[in-house]
């Protein structure tokens, strides 16, 4: 998830920078790991870009500056392929430095693409996919001699999601832009126009805008503004204005950033799931950088995490285990360090962490490391410490994720690590092809279904507001359903500063029934009644117990599962998944009750107290 924008206005002034710098300052919650700008004018195009924050652009255009001009294209990085550093910060320029390109999104195609322009003497400067588009525009261009035809060309032969914009050195006056999945949106203005990754880039100079579609190419000057579908027929793109203000657009128009995470968890699966597998449904992780030997021969996994990062491990294990048959540990990082653990060069740790940067989690990794083990790190930030010192990453597409609390990034986290395990079932030959493909397949419904309980939020924040003034809440779960449980219980606290606890639904009887008065607030994650039944029957029976005893009972289940209705309180329905799956969905309506009640409250949902984005001090 990047930041773009592009700019054409009047000849030869410092609009395009001033526009261009204002808005990455507004686009850095859609990534800061590094940034950059081209202007372009008459004589042609002149650039700056650096790894680092955008303090780091600023002081280079300060120490550098770019001439007046007439176009601008900027973008501030999230990165997806190749590290945070100068030459894999946009733009990225052709070889003849004809064309400029920045993007945000993933090409799938773009390893084989490389290998074609690698033969025909290409010569690559970055470890990008983007780069890739460069070359190709600029060959399409010089062969067309019209940069909305060659954008066209060049997208009609990318996969993946993508955002492109362009601009020319003999065109000062053109920007060109081409969308599939990935945002982009026109802003209007006088004698200038823009394009933005969205409206945050623009709306404090216009709130005039036009919605692209799928498939589309825009190609923008300072007067006019042009949209074909990709293969060159008109499009009249609907027109719309901007109500948010600058603050609220960076939101996405939500009044928080956890809400608006929240809402990004659809896309954050989608992402995560983008080009792991071939066109002939063969699992691949191209970032996974552990020999294949080794990964056949591992006879262990570890989990190491801390806070929500060790639920979804948790949800890792029970799927790794279904599905490769091979035992699966998880280890709360500051534990394992310290409690002279067995660790052997056939365990493979697998280190789970939203900002890489968890100082528990690097020291347990450095000792596993140290005592021979392999790490394969599954993080959202590349470049990040973690990343850097695993033997291997497997990325998370989340996107930067600005609220304390954690959400899209779990849900990424447990997409990332069920493709992990997908994969060593694959690998080991403990799934058939057939069977690794089908539950790709469900994986890929499973935004639609995300979508779906989101598209409910309505009920589960009236119910919010109603117990804002609770004090104690409890969260069951079995299975699968147990890590939700405690991934819930933790939001609750994290945002509302409440007492909640989770735990497995069996062992209500071993001690917390005594727990249950009149009015307890109990959550229960009921399983798929087609999975495992008899554990659907069992969290049927912890229903009845609890709510025997006073409890109010809001229960999580599968729509059609009528058995549970009549021992709810309040049922959450969720669309049907597979037994194991099902924590992408489950957990949704927990994070949307935390955020809610929280809200209710008056606390700053986004920065609760006492908490940081990254705990890195052990
Ligand atoms: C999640 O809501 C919390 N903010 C916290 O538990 C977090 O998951 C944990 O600190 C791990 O962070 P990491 O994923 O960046 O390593």
């Amino acid at each position: 998830m990047c930041g773009i924008i592009g700019y054409v206005g009047q000849a030869d002034s410092e609009r395009p920078l001033e526009v261009a710098r204002e808005a990455l300052a507004r686009l850095q919650y859609r990534g800061y790991d590094s940034a950059g700008v081209v202007v372009a004018n008459s004589r042609g195009l002149h650039h700056v870009k650096k790894a680092g924050k955008l303090s780091v652009l600023e002081e280079a255009l300060a120490a550098t500056p770019l001439p007046p001009a007439t176009a601008v294209i900027g973008h501030t990085r999230w990165a997806t392929h190749g590290g945070p550093t100068d030459r894999n910060a946009h733009p990225h320029l052709s070889a003849d430095g004809s064309v400029a390109v920045v993007h945000n999104g993933i090409l799938e195609n773009h390893q084989a693409l490389r290998e074609e322009l690698a033969s025909a003497g290409v010569e690559f400067l970055s470890e990008t996919d983007t780069e890739v588009a460069a070359h190709l525009l600029a060959r399409a261009y010089d062969g067309l001699g019209d940069l909305p035809e060659a954008m066209r060309a060049v997208a009609r032969r990318l996969e993946g999601a993508f955002t492109l914009l362009a601009v020319a050195a003999d065109n000062p006056h053109l920007v060109v832009g081409a969308r599939r999945t990935s945002p982009l949106v026109v802003g209007l203005g006088e004698g200038e126009n823009f394009l933005g990754s969205d409206v945050a880039a623009f709306v404090a100079r216009t709130n005039r805008a036009l919605e692209l579609g799928e498939d589309q190419v825009v190609a923008i000057t300072a007067t006019g503004v042009m949209v074909t579908d990709f293969d060159g027929q008109a499009v009249e793109p609907r027109e719309f204005t901007v109500d948010w203000d600058a603050s609220a657009a960076v939101k996405g128009g939500f009044a928080t950033f956890m809400e608006k995470e929240i809402h990004d968890q659809p896309q954050a699966v989608r992402d995560t799931l983008l080009g792991r597998m071939t066109p002939s449904g063969r699992m691949r992780l191209d970032e996974l950088r552990v020999e294949e030997s080794l990964l056949r021969s591992v006879d262990k996994i570890v989990v190491i995490a801390c806070g929500t990062a060790a639920y979804a491990g948790h949800v890792a294990k029970y799927a790794i285990e279904h599905w490769c048959r091979i035992p699966v540990e998880v280890e709360l990082a500051h534990e394992f360090r310290y409690r002279d653990p067995v660790v052997n060069a056939k365990m493979l740790v697998v280190a789970i962490s939203q900002s890489g940067e968890t100082m528990d989690t690097i020291m347990a990794i450095r000792h596993a490391r140290e005592q021979g083990a392999k790490v394969l790190a599954v993080v959202n930030t590349m470049g990040s410490t973690i990343a850097r010192e695993s033997d291997a990453a497997l990325y998370t597409h989340a996107g930067p994720e600005v609220a304390v609390a954690s959400t899209k990034a779990f849900l990424a986290q447990i997409t990332a690590t069920y493709l992990l395990g997908l994969y060593l079932a694959q690998l080991r030959g403990t799934m058939f092809p057939d069977e690794v493909r089908s539950i790709l397949r469900e994986l890929e419904q499973m935004p639609a279904k995300v979508q779906r309980v989101i598209d409910g939020e309505a009920a589960i924040k009236a119910l919010a507001v109603q117990m804002k003034d609770t004090s104690s809440v409890l969260f069951l779960g079995r299975h699968v359903g147990y890590p939700v449980a405690m991934e819930g219980a933790l939001k609750l606290k994290e945002l509302a500063y409440i007492h909640a606890e989770g735990f497995a639904a069996g062992e209500l009887k071993h001690g917390p029934i005594a727990l249950i008065d009149q009015g307890q607030a109990v959550f229960v994650v009921v399983p798929s009644p087609k999975g495992r039944d008899v554990l659907h029957d069992k969290v049927l029976s912890n229903i009845q117990e609890v709510r025997a005893r006073g409890a109010r009972t809001l229960v999580v289940a599968e729509e059609g599962d009528d058995a549970v209705a009549q021992h709810a309180d309040t049922v959450f329905w969720v669309p049907q998944t597979p037994t194991l799956l099902a924590p992408l969905v489950a957990v949704v309506p927990l994070q949307i009750f935390a955020c809610a009640l929280a809200t209710a409250k008056g606390l700053d949902v986004d920065q609760p107290r006492n908490l940081a984005k990254s705990v890195t001090v052990e």
